[in-house]
């Protein structure tokens, strides 16, 4: 058989089976039609490929190679940022009294109301350029700072283009219930009318999933339920923001709708992660926010673990809680704050990160017949990206098998 791409002398090569982490020391990777043809130990590869002269090779240099990030949870799109509330918070003012003063999100809905869909495109890129080079290679992208009728659609029409033309994966969600915009801060039903009556119609060819950020300060189970009813019968998929600053209850929709992910979770009980686990639900755990904020509640991993949970990793990049692009950043927060292993955090950070948004099939692995989206990292082994805390060590930039590191010719 003939590959597009070999890359051989693999040190380290990190991949899933039946999501657990396996390792193959002096490994390759053929490539063909942009998705892995074969993987193992470097004889097994290169007898079963002829190596032609349009063959690219790659000498991974007994580097490490691992599958690229996936980042399942992100509010990318947003004009401004909030460095001066940040000051603030230092001081001690509460996220949660900004929220609900109005200032917080709808200080960044103001911005980016006001900004054109050319200027928001470019910073959009430019955060992209971010994630890519912290080797990130999908991601989602939610709305949520339009919350209005033309906002939310400029930003999920920004998502759709960026998709057309950035190397990243982009998957898009609609956040229209993020928070009750000001000019519906007294009549918080006609909001959610809007939501469930003009949006979610009008935007089911802008985004695959729906989100609600169900919070103390934000929307209640009552109007979460109401706001899915609509979504999932126009065919949404679902995933809820909750327990990020309140315990909610909200874990409960999962025995409703059919839902995806739950994200954040600080406050949910070790009996509605039992109801997740039971439907299925992906935790996506955000530990950049918990740190960010300087938060004093952790999720329950422990009681993830032993149910068997599946825990995915995500950076929440957004301007007030969590201004970060790094996967590998966000794998050493979560081993050193929440106590996860090396291998939980690559889990989470890949294939779990993956299954959160219905992608584990294609994304997140290496594996026959998936995409071909793998990182050699200047190390030998992937621990170092915890080890190594702080410093980037993406290698060269595999995506869908054509190399697109900064630095590649
Ligand atoms: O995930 N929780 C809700 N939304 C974001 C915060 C967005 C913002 O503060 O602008 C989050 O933390
Ligand atoms: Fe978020």
């Amino acid at each position: 058989m003939r590959a597009d791409l070999i890359v051989k002398n693999i040190g380290e090569l990190v991949y899933f089976r039946d999501f657990n982490l396996e390792t193959i020391n002096g490994a390759a990777i053929a490539v063909k039609d942009g998705k892995i043809a074969a993987f193992g130990t470097e004889n097994e590869v290169l007898e079963s490929f002829e190596i032609s002269n349009t063959t690219s090779i790659i000498d991974a240099e007994n580097n490490a190679v691992i599958p690229a990030f996936v980042d399942p949870h992100t509010h990318l799109i947003y004009a401004g940022c909030r460095h001066e509330e940040f000051l603030a918070k230092l001081k001690g003012e509460e996220y949660l009294k900004l929220l609900k003063e109005g200032r917080g999100i709808n200080y960044t809905v103001a911005l980016t109301r006001r900004e054109s869909k050319e200027n928001l495109m470019k910073l959009t890129l430019k955060r992209l350029n971010q994630l890519k080079m912290t080797g990130t290679l999908t991601v989602e992208i939610k709305s949520g700072y339009g919350l209005d009728f033309e906002n939310e659609k400029k930003m999920l029409e920004i998502a759709n283009m960026l998709r057309k033309i950035s190397d990243i994966d982009i998957v898009p969600t609609f956040l229209g219930a993020h928070a009750i915009p000001p000019e519906f801060s007294s009549n918080r039903a006609s909001y959610i009318n809007l939501i469930v009556n003009k949006m979610i119609p009008e935007f089911t060819h802008l985004a695959e999933f729906i989100d609600i950020f169900i919070d103390d300060g934000a929307f209640t189970v009552d109007e979460a339920r109401e706001i899915f009813k609509q979504a999932e019968s126009a065919g949404y998929k679902i995933k809820m923001h909750i327990d990020e600053l309140s315990y909610t209850g909200a874990a409960k929709l999962a025995t409703e709708f059919s839902i995806v992910s739950a994200e954040h979770m600080e406050y949910t009980p070790p009996e509605d992660l039992e109801i997740l686990k039971e439907r299925n639900v992906v935790a996506v755990l955000l530990p950049s926010t918990y740190f960010f904020m300087k938060s004093k509640r952790r999720p329950c991993i422990e009681a993830m673990r032993e149910l068997k949970l599946p825990i995915a990793l995500g950076t929440d990049h957004n301007p007030g809680t969590s201004p970060f692009y790094s996967q590998p950043l966000i794998m050493a927060l979560a081993v050193f704050l929440y106590d996860m292993s090396v291998e939980e955090v690559l889990l989470a950070t890949t294939l779990n990160a993956a299954k959160a948004l219905n992608l584990e099939n294609t994304k997140g692995n290496i594996g026959i017949g998936m995409d071909a989206d793998f990182l050699i990292l200047n190390a030998h082994s992937f621990v170092h990206l915890v080890y190594e805390v702080g410093s980037n060590l993406i290698g060269t930039i595999i995506s869908k098998g054509k190399n697109i590191s900064i630095h590649s010719n």
